[in-house]
C-alpha cells in the first residue's frame, strides 16, 4: 500500500465535468467524507445527452454549502485562470470531456475542443499554479480521466497498463491516449504530479443515458427494440459508480512517485475486473425493471430484443487488470451486478416518475 501524501480534509478541489455522471458522484462523496474540503465544480452543461439530468445533478450538489458551481468551458483560458487565481486549488480532478465512441464519427471537433484543448488549458493552469504572496504552493495532484478505449482492438485479456496502447480505433480513444501523453510531458517538465484513470463502463443510478443500461431501459420503456450483438455472447467489465468514486477518492490522496524519467506520473486501470456475460446482464436488467415497477410483469422482452451477429471491430471480451490498484490502495470493488442494477432500476422509477 502507498502512503497518503495529499490531505483532502481542508483541500480546495476543482472537479471538471461536475454535472456529469462520475463528476457529480465524486463531488458528493468528497463532501461527505471530507466535510472540511471545498469544491468548485465546472461544467459547460452541453446537450450531448438530456440536460435535465445534468440540472438534476447540479441541484443535488448545490445543497452542500461547500460546493460552488461554475457554468463554463474548460477550454476557456481566461475563466480557468480566474478560477485558479481565486480558489488556489490543491487538487484538480479533470473529468470534463466529450465521451462516447460513436459520436466522434460525426462530431470530431467537439473531442478536439474539450478533450485536447480543454485538457491543455487545465495543464497550463496547473503549471502556473503558485502565488508567492499568499503562500499557495500550487496544485499537489492532478487526477484525470482516461478510458479503457485506449486498448483499442487489443484481444489479450485482462487489459493491463503494461500493454501497448498505440493503436486507437476511434478519435475518442486517441484523445484519451493523448491526455496521458500530455500529462506525462507536463509532469516531467513542470513537476505536476499526475494520475490518469482508465475507467471501464461505469454504471449506476443517474448514469449516462447513452450507455447500455440506461439506453436499453429507455428503449424497453418506449416499446422499442434493443439490439444485442454476438447474440449476447460477449463479456464486459461493468463497474458500479460507488466503487469508482471510492477508488478515485483513495487515489486523489496519493500523488505518484517519480518514474525512471523523473515524471511524477502514473496510470491505473479502474474496473471491476470481473467481466459479465451480456446475456446475464440483460436478464438481470429485465428482472429488476419489473421488480422496481418500471415495466409490467407481463412485458414481452423477447418481442423487444433483436439478436445480431458480432459487429466488425468488436471484441468478445474485455476487462480490467486492476491489480495495481489493489496493491497500492487496497481497492476492492465489491458491488455485484445484481445490486448495482437494482439500485439503477429503483432510481429510474423515482426519477422518471417525478
Ligand atoms: N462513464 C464511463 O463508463 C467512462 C468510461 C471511460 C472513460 N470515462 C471518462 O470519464 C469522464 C467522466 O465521464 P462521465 O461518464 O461522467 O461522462 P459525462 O458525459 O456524464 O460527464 C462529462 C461532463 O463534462 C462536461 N463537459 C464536456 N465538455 C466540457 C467542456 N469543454 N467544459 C466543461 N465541461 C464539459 C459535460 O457537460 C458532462 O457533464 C470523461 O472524461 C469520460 O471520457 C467514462
Amino acid at each position: 500500500m502507498v502512503d497518503k501524501n495529499v490531505d483532502l480534509n481542508h483541500a480546495s478541489i476543482l472537479v471538471t465535468g461536475s454535472s456529469g455522471f462520475i463528476g457529480s458522484n465524486l463531488s458528493k462523496k468528497l463532501m461527505t467524507k471530507f466535510p472540511g474540503c471545498t469544491i468548485v465544480g465546472i461544467d459547460n452543461m452541453n446537450d450531448y445527452y438530456d440536460v435535465r439530468l445534468k440540472d438534476w445533478r447540479v441541484e443535488e450538489l448545490t445543497q452542500y454549502p461547500q460546493f460552488t458551481f461554475v457554468k463554463g468551458d474548460i477550454a476557456d483560458e481566461a475563466l480557468i485562470n480566474e478560477l485558479f487565481a481565486k480558489y488556489h486549488f490543491d487538487v484538480v480532478v479533470n473529468l470534463a470531456a466529450q465521451a462516447g465512441v460513436r459520436y466522434s464519427i460525426d462530431h470530431p471537433e467537439t473531442y478536439m475542443h474539450s478533450n485536447v484543448m480543454g485538457f491543455y488549458t487545465i495543464l497550463e493552469a496547473c503549471r502556473h499554479s503558485y502565488d508567492e504572496n499568499s503562500g499557495w504552493d500550487g496544485v499537489k495532484h492532478l487526477v484525470y480521466a482516461s478510458s479503457s478505449s485506449v486498448y483499442g482492438g487489443n484481444t489479450k485479456v485482462p487489459f493491463s497498463t503494461e500493454d501497448q496502447v498505440d493503436t486507437p480505433v476511434s478519435l475518442y480513444a486517441a484523445t484519451k491516449k493523448s491526455n496521458e501523453l500530455m500529462a506525462h510531458a507536463y509532469s516531467k517538465l513542470y513537476g505536476i504530479p499526475a494520475t490518469g484513470l482508465r475507467f471501464f463502463s461505469v454504471y449506476g443510478p443517474a448514469g449516462r443515458p447513452d450507455m447500455a443500461l440506461f439506453k436499453f431501459t429507455d428503449l424497453f420503456v418506449e416499446g422499442k427494440t434493443i439490439e444485442v450483438y454476438n447474440y449476447g455472447h460477449c463479456r464486459r467489465d461493468f463497474t458500479y459508480i460507488d466503487d469508482i468514486v471510492e477508488g478515485v477518492t483513495r487515489i486523489m490522496q496519493h500523488s505518484p512517485d517519480e518514474n525512471p524519467v523523473g515524471a511524477k506520473y502514473k496510470v491505473y486501470n479502474i474496473g471491476h475486473a470481473h467481466p459479465e456475460e451480456l446475456l446475464d446482464f440483460i436478464t438481470i436488467l429485465e428482472d429488476e425493471l419489473v421488480k422496481a415497477g418500471v415495466l409490467p410483469e407481463d412485458y414481452d422482452f423477447a418481442a423487444h430484443t433483436k439478436y445480431l451477429p458480432m459487429q466488425p471491430g468488436d471484441v468478445y471480451e474485455n476487462y480490467a487488470d486492476s491489480s495495481e490498484l489493489v496493491k497500492d490502495f487496497g481497492y476492492d470493488p465489491s458491488t455485484t451486478i445484481r445490486d448495482g442494477i437494482h439500485a439503477f432500476a429503483a432510481w429510474y422509477k423515482t426519477y422518471m416518475g417525478k
